[in-house]
């Protein structure tokens, strides 16, 4: 029997603390199984990444280019979609649930009129996905609309009071307060915009960005704790939570601080704090290739960044990065942490072993969800290396705040050069390998990595050789692994299509990637996968192998081979079946993907290439959409 039972409801729970704790949740029972689907409140993690964009121009209508913008800024990863536009002094809005293009084709969304506009991508939170949760959100009277990212912690007492105060809400979320707050300020302060925003963003607490349309044809936006950058061009400007969203047109950027208020009236626009203290900020003019934002000759996002490799991997070392002065703060750093979350957080557990290994340099790594709670002895000699893509993950800006309370100097490896991390950062090494859509870190970990490299070559006084020879000479053995595409998708359509857990092993250095390998298999395929440090087998996982199991085994010859071959020999007699992924052959493994002879302590940047295309092989084989992995977004930027 096949019962399907979806609540949804609101309640107040007891925590252990004492205090009462509001929480949304949806129960989802399959006949077997209860599952819990969501739980949000402001105690707890959760994954926020709407998009915002704000345009104000002249020249062209505004409605497409906001489609435009936000099937730009897709890969964020959104459940609904809408648009606000002024015309003749009317706020025109249309919104719905779907894909970008999806939306349009229902509601014609490129077709409402006028020059000056919002738009917006919604990921659910606070209320259900449907439309009237989807953004815009208009005020009482519709002279205002409303898009917003982040969560506002204080919705519900600001709704209660503007309730009793005669507004009435239409939707369930925490965004529509915003709406309501700037009607009642405009009106109090008559009409005066800047007011309205100054007394509005006072009252709002939590981490937030909005940008506002005011009937007089103003557009407004607030930064605080969400990214929200201005770009400029001859005939226009853009309020975007991302650069994607305007780069089409211009390259010209400001990166709004936390606390700035903006507003743009016609073509001028300015800066100002709470206090009404106007603030300038430099123009950044952004260097990403938006071709790259593009699938080209590729099925999916995913696949191309993989295959990018070969394009990106010496990036970094092609831009004027400081290695030196990166690595000097480092070498005057009474202590060492390294932070990151996901991927950048399994790049990190590399570094410290290469550090440890070639440079006898001690760190310490922790995930920057835990940093809180584990960085003790942070003082102001510690360096921090926060390692991050984006450089807009909430958990790792966090642990930074809290590092650099401390006096601690943060040297930060991202992608993006002019995000949160990256302003942030004593000093900065940058990946340089353009956007990157797919959710699931794949080029952006392989720039991680050879930066990573390079800092333990300089600090190891090249007792771990990585120069230009070394890199380019590891660039072709990248190509040659990657040419091995087909063979891996061959392997991965001949296993079992029921596969319920993937367990990948491998020691040392070889472990960080078993764990990245296992990530990437979770977030894209939806199987269970476990990265296990292959001595750690018989100290429990060895009584999950069976004749089930799909173990893969990454053993290059170094000093982990011997012991990696007698665990595989181990697993083998419980009847797993074992993929060897390795430089040298061995009859334990049922199927064998061949490595080129390296040096031993640059296998690991080999061994992931195969590891990311069965991932993306066995999201095929599901039938699951690679580029969007369910429940996951690209930057996760709340806590
Ligand atoms: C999210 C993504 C992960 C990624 C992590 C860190 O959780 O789903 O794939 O590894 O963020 O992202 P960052 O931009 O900080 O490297």
């Amino acid at each position: 029997m096949l019962v399907y039972i979806l609540f949804y409801n609101k309640n107040l729970i007891k925590r252990s603390d004492g205090h009462s704790v509001q929480i949304d949740y949806t129960f989802f029972y399959n006949g077997k199984i209860l599952y819990l689907i969501k739980v949000l409140n402001k105690f707890l993690f959760r994954i926020v990444v709407c998009s915002i964009i704000g345009y104000s121009g002249k020249l062209i209508s505004a409605a497409p280019l906001l489609v435009e913008s936000l099937k730009k800024m897709e890969y964020r990863g959104y459940d609904s979609v809408g648009i606000a536009t002024l015309n003749e002094g009317n706020i025109l809005m249309s919104k719905g649930v779907g894909k970008v293009a999806e939306v349009d084709k229902e509601m014609d969304l490129n077709n409402l009129p006028g020059q000056i506009g919002i738009g917006h991508t919604r990921w659910a939170t606070h209320g259900s996905v449907n439309a009237k949760n989807a953004h815009p959100h208009y005020s009482c009277s519709s002279n205002i609309a409303v898009v917003h990212n982040g969560i506002i912690e204080n919705y519900q007492e600001l709704k209660i009071e503007l309730t009793n105060d005669g507004h009435v809400f239409k939707s369930q979320t925490d965004s529509e307060v915003i709406a309501h707050l700037l009607e009642k300020y405009y009106k109090e302060s008559n009409f005066n915009v800047n007011e309205t925003m100054i007394k509005t963003c006072k009252v709002l607490k939590g981490s937030f960005a909005f940008v506002v349309i005011f009937d007089n044809g103003v557009i407004a936006g607030a930064r605080f704790d969400e990214p929200l950058i201005i770009g400029i061009s001859n005939n226009a400007l853009f309020l975007s939570s991302d650069v994607l969203g305007f780069l089409k047109y211009t390259d010209k950027s400001v990166f709004l601080d936390n606390g700035d208020i903006v507003i743009i009236d016609n073509d001028t626009f300015r800066i100002f704090d709470v206090n009404e203290k106007i603030v300038t900020r430099p123009v950044t003019q952004v260097a990403w290739e938006l071709g790259s934002t593009e699938k080209g000759k590729y099925a999916h996002h995913t696949i191309k960044e993989i295959h990018e490799q070969t394009l990106t991997l010496l990036k970094p070392f092609q831009v004027s990065n400081n290695f030196q002065t990166f690595c000097e703060f480092l070498r005057n750093a009474s202590n060492i942490y390294i932070t990151g979350s996901g991927t950048s957080y399994n790049c990190g557990l590399l570094g410290k072993q290469l550090l440890s290994k070639f440079a006898k340099i001690k760190s310490e790594v922790v995930m920057s969800s835990e940093f809180q709670y584990s960085s003790d002895s942070l003082e102001p000699n510690s360096a921090v290396i926060a390692i991050s893509q984006s450089g807009e993950t909430a958990d790792v800006l966090h642990s930074v705040k809290k590092a650099k309370e401390s006096g601690a100097k943060i040297l930060s490896i991202v992608n993006v050069p002019t995000s949160s991390l990256a302003r942030m950062s004593d000093s900065l090494l940058t990946l340089n390998c353009g956007p990157e859509i797919g959710v699931a870190a794949t080029k952006s970990f392989m720039g991680q990595l050879m930066i990573i490299y390079k800092i333990v070559n300089i600090l190891s006084r090249d007792q771990m050789p990585f120069d230009e020879i070394n890199q380019k000479h590891l660039l072709k053995m990248v190509k040659k692994v990657l040419r091995l595409d087909g063979v891996i998708q061959n392997l991965i359509s001949s296993l079992d299509k029921n596969i319920k857990d993937i367990y990948i092993l491998g020691r040392s250095i070889h472990y960080p990637i078993a764990l990245e390998g296992s990530l990437k298999i979770k977030e894209l395929a939806y199987i269970h996968a476990e990265g296990i440090a292959a001595g750690e087998l018989k100290h429990g996982p060895l009584a999950l192998i069976d004749k089930e199991s799909v173990v893969v085994v990454l053993n290059p010859t170094d000093e982990t081979y011997q012991d990696v071959i007698s665990s595989s020999n181990e697993i083998k007699s419980r009847g797993a079946y074992i993929i060897g992924i390795s430089n040298k052959k061995d009859d334990v493994y049922d199927r064998f993907v061949e490595l080129p002879d390296v040096d031993s302590y640059l296998y690991p940047i080999l061994e992931i290439v195969p590891l990311q295309l069965m991932s993306y092989y066995l999201a095929l084989e599901k039938q699951v959409d690679p580029d969007y992995p369910r429940n996951l977004a690209k930057s996760v930027t709340v806590k």
